[in-house]
């Protein structure tokens, strides 16, 4: 974490991976804020306000902040100099809630609110044009899963391809949204428009936070309305979205569902929107499952009966990754699943005391794969 960290100028950020990432992301640096949260306060904060620094006009807070630095390979022209012009999912509120645990300090919570409160507005506003309360993504790389399979259908890739096919139909899209002018609801929407399980389960969620927020701010105004907003997606979420026991995500303005099974089935749970009993379901029937998720180093991106499943792909088709572990611990301790959450959290420390610190691990064998020095497996510290 340490050797990960950069100044530049007054702000401080810490990157993914030195050698693969060496920029901000943003749903990366939520989580380096909750890692950081727990020894340093200070410095988490400071995690979450350069975060802030790179704010559009609309209020869309960009996924990527090069901070100046160039000539690198995961460097991607999109459009705008000196930031990406699509987002992640948005843990930003969340974040700020569990430093704020840490110290109490409300001082933090009013200098960022005014940025927060513009980008969940953007989010509610520009990617959910006609008030159907799921949120759109405009990019495969705003769910911060790159390649899943998730998306395979309206990449119109098949089931089985290579990394270059699908970074040259991503990369299309992000010349699309140059030549949109980066607007989402009116533009973007016509290429790539899909109301993910995972991001609408963050955004669901995080409004709550911001709720929290917004009241100790003392404008219960807003606390209000951003729970109303939270409450809508998650029934919106179970109208569109829910089918044989599974929220999936859907495309288009008919809302097809797109039926890949990932560790996005499992995401519910983190904002605690599947019942007791679909839960059990859930985790009886592909969670504990050999034939699905249950390897001996879970939890796999990607089922393993899917026709994707790739244990050594180079990101979301097969490996595990702490970060989706850490989403999944949360979500089983929602509903007393204390035994399933512990042995999650053993098999991802085997699997960082095995094979360093690594961006994901093969599942079966937990031999480090993607990135070196990743900072995500300092999650396991909040596996708690
Ligand atoms: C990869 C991951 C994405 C992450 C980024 C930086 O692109 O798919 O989730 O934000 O790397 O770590």
């Amino acid at each position: 974490m340490l050797n990960n960290r950069r100044q530049v100028g007054d702000w401080q950020y810490t990157v993914p991976s030195p050698d693969t990432y060496p920029y901000q992301w943003l749903w990366d640096s939520c989580f380096h804020a909750i890692i950081l949260s727990f020894y340093d306060t200070e410095s988490a904060k400071k995690e979450i306000l350069s975060l802030l620094t790179h704010q559009f006009p609309t209020g869309l807070l960009p996924h990527i902040i090069y901070w100046g630095a160039k000539q690198h390979r995961s460097r991607v022209d999109w459009g705008t100099g000196d930031t990406s012009s699509i987002t992640q999912p948005p843990m930003l509120a969340y974040a700020a809630w569990r430093i704020f645990e840490q110290d109490n300090d409300d001082q933090f919570l009013d200098k960022i609110y005014q940025s927060l409160f513009h980008y969940y507005k953007y989010l509610i506003n520009d990617r959910d044009p006609h008030e159907r309360h799921l949120i759109g993504i405009i990019n495969p790389d705003e769910s911060g899963e790159d390649n899943s399979p998730r998306f395979d259908k309206l990449l119109d890739l098949p089931p089985v391809h290579s990394f270059a096919e699908n970074l040259k139909k991503r990369r299309q899209l992000a010349k699309e949204n140059q030549k949109c002018r980066f607007d989402a609801p009116f533009c973007m929407k016509n290429f790539f428009w899909v109301k993910d399980v995972p991001f609408n389960v963050i955004m669901a969620e995080n409004l709550q936070y911001l709720a929290r927020i917004a009241e100790k701010l003392e404008r219960g105004y807003d606390a209000k309305y951003w729970r109303q907003e939270s409450e809508k997606i998650v029934k919106a979420m179970r109208s569109l979205m829910f089918e044989d026991g599974i929220f999936w995500p859907t495309y288009g303005e008919d809302y097809k569902k797109i039926k890949v099974k990932t560790w996005a089935i499992f995401s519910p749970m983190f904002a605690s929107i599947y019942t007791k009993k679909e839960a059990d379901y859930i985790v009886k029937n592909y969670l504990l499952n050999p034939e699905e998720f249950w390897t001996d180093y879970p939890v796999p991106s990607t089922a393993l009966s899917e026709p994707s499943f790739d244990p050594n792909d180079t990101l979301w088709r097969g490996p595990s990754w702490i970060g989706v572990n850490w989403f999944i611990f949360k979500g089983l301790l929602n509903y007393g699943y204390n035994d399933i959450a512990q042995t999650i959290k053993e098999k991802s420390i085997a699997m960082l005391e095995k094979s360093g610190f690594r961006e994901h691990f093969n599942p079966f064998t937990a031999a480090g794969q993607g990135a070196r020095n990743f900072t995500w497996g300092g999650l396991v510290i909040d596996m708690a």
